[in-house]
């Protein structure tokens, strides 16, 4: 982990620190831990179901190894820049941003996944690269991008709305 700033304040009458931001190096090997220590967080602040917790981390995991291999592009002295705002109850914030050249425009994989449906997923013809944001939309409220294509942000509403630690 290249940096931490730590959690802060939170809005939304929330009083406790529900925003996690971070900054990694582009290391895949670094994604586990990445990730465990953003699970702590989560721990710490919210009471999340299994099931959601288990959506959050593939979430994560399938965001940070885009961001490294297709944005950074394996560039070791490259950045990926992690938030996770939890300031508002029931719903959470994951925001992926690195420092490559952005997904291109045509980008058949963001193009395809209609990401207001699930995804058919056609298992005999399933390919073996290409399932990430498609696995991403199945499991979130909402994925956007911005203009550029390098920052992802991933909405994923929560089962229970009384869940401030
Ligand atoms: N951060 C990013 N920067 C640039 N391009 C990206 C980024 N994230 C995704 N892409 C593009 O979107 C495509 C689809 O991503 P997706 O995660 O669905 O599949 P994949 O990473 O190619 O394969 P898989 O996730 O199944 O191992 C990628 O092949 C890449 O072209
Ligand atoms: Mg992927």
């Amino acid at each position: 982990m290249l940096g931490y700033r730590g959690a802060r304040e939170g809005g939304m009458g929330v009083k406790k620190p529900c925003v996690y931001e971070a900054c990694v190096l582009t290391d895949t090997k670094l994604i586990g831990c990445t990730v465990e220590k953003i699970e702590c967080f989560l721990e710490q602040h919210i009471i999340l179901a299994e099931e959601d917790f288990f959506d959050v981390k593939v979430i994560l995991n399938e965001l940070l190894m885009n961001a490294m291999t297709h944005g950074n592009k394996q560039h070791k002295n490259k950045k990926v820049y992690i938030k996770v705002d939890i300031s508002e109850k029931n719903q959470i914030y994951i925001i992926i941003e690195d420092e490559g050249e952005g997904m291109k425009d045509d980008c058949a994989s963001w193009r395809d996944n209609n990401f207001s449906q699930t995804p058919q997923w056609d298992i005999v013809n399933l390919k073996e690269s290409g399932r990430g944001l498609g696995i991403i939309s199945c499991l979130c409220d909402s994925i956007t991008r911005n203009e550029k294509g390098n920052k992802i942000t991933v909405l994923k509403r929560i089962q229970n709305e009384h869940n401030s630690v």
